[in-house]
């Protein structure tokens, strides 16, 4: 039974607190509402909005159309063979939530993953990481409706063009509704640790036997220093991409910047936006009402009301003097809309 509201307060539905107002808005708890929602949106003729945890978007103070909360639950194990295991997880899932509960069943892969605020159906879109995977690396398969078609469609990975912090999904908002996430998990537990931040902080608690717990613990205590948990502190997480240029416009930065931090690239070489944006002293600069985290000059924070147009403002000028001392343009990693 679907119930349709309009003009909706959305500021508890995006975590950085926009106070933004819906035109329609109604929670999908089951897929079976499905047809009604969409004759609704079809009949009115509606943009759409599908939203999760709401932890990716910058939302405008009128979000016109239909937002849509997806809150379908279930987890289902669909298969189980001698070293892996295909899990169904449906959207409306909460992502710290699948996590915990793939570690304690022991179905491996995810643990690098823990604490990333938002849905399992949001995962796809942006293609979540940290400490070194994506979550692109242990989906098989993502099931969709696909509103030009009118079906049921279900995408294998190849299909979702997983790319860094982006997808098909990301690239064509408002098409695809993803239902469900099928995970391809291990039986047999492999440490993934080689991200710096990640093997200092083992290192410093003097943790040798690398467990699945252990990793899930070492990476909810990194994550717990360095960013700010949004029910305390609205944010949406990394506000800007790390950039990617080229070996030439690398290597002539290097000259300038010998301890600019880098990584290798399928396209170039990768640079720590943070690190960026902290050179520019941006590092707990702060505004009337929305501001840049003391400790992780990358997330931007609404520490009092502020609005789409106060974060619009501060990182057009962060990317400014980030593009006016080195040249490199950022791009925002949070979805704005509309
Ligand atoms: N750095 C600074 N100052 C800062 C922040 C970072 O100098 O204020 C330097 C760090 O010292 C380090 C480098 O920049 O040398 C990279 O920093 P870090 O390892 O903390 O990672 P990140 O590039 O800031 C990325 C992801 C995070 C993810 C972490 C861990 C992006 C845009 N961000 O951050 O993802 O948790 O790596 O893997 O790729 C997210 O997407 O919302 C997110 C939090």
């Amino acid at each position: 039974m679907l119930t349709i509201h309009s003009g909706y307060d959305l500021t508890a539905f995006n975590t950085l607190a926009m106070p933004a107002k819906a035109q329609f808005f109604t929670e999908l708890n089951d897929l079976s509402d499905l047809p009604e929602l969409l004759d609704f949106i079809v009949q009115h003729d509606l943009a759409t909005l599908w939203i999760g945890g709401g932890s990716n978007l910058v939302l405008a103070d009128e979000v016109p159309g239909c937002v849509v909360h997806i809150l379908t639950k279930g987890i289902e194990l669909i298969s189980d063979s001698k070293e892996s295991v295909l899990v169904k997880v449906a959207a409306g899932e909460n992502w710290h939530d699948l996590v915990t509960h793939c570690l304690e069943n022991e179905r491996f892969g995810l643990e690098n993953l823990a604490l990333i605020p938002g849905s399992v159906g949001a995962s796809p879109v942006q293609n979540i990481g940290a400490y070194g995977v994506e979550v692109a690396d242990l989906i098989d398969r993502v099931e969709v409706f696909d509103t030009f078609s009118n079906s049921f469609v279900v995408m294998g990975n190849a299909d979702c063009q997983f790319a860094y912090r982006d997808s098909l999904f990301k690239r064509n908002p408002g098409r695809f509704i993803i239902t469900s996430v099928i995970f391809k998990l291990s039986k047999q537990f492999e440490a993934k640790c080689s991200y710096a931040a990640l093997q200092g902080w083992l290192d410093a608690q003097g943790i040798k036997e690398l467990s699945a717990q252990a990793i899930f613990d070492a990476v909810v205590a990194v994550r717990q220093s360095k960013l700010p948990n949004p029910e305390l502190l609205p944010n949406a997480g990394s506000f800007f991409k790390n950039p990617v240029v080229s070996n030439e416009c690398f290597e002539s930065l290097r000259q300038t910047y010998p301890e600019m931090p880098n990584y290798p690239d399928a396209a170039g070489i990768k640079l720590a936006a943070g690190w960026l944006i902290d050179q520019c002293g941006w590092k707990g600069h702060y505004r009337e009402r929305v501001g840049v985290h003391k400790d992780q000059a990358l997330v931007l924070v609404n520490h009092a009301g502020g609005s789409r147009s106060d974060i619009d403002e501060l990182s057009n000028d962060i990317k400014q003097s980030v593009f006016d001392r080195f040249s490199v343009q950022l791009e925002q990693e949070p979805i704005a809309y509309p």
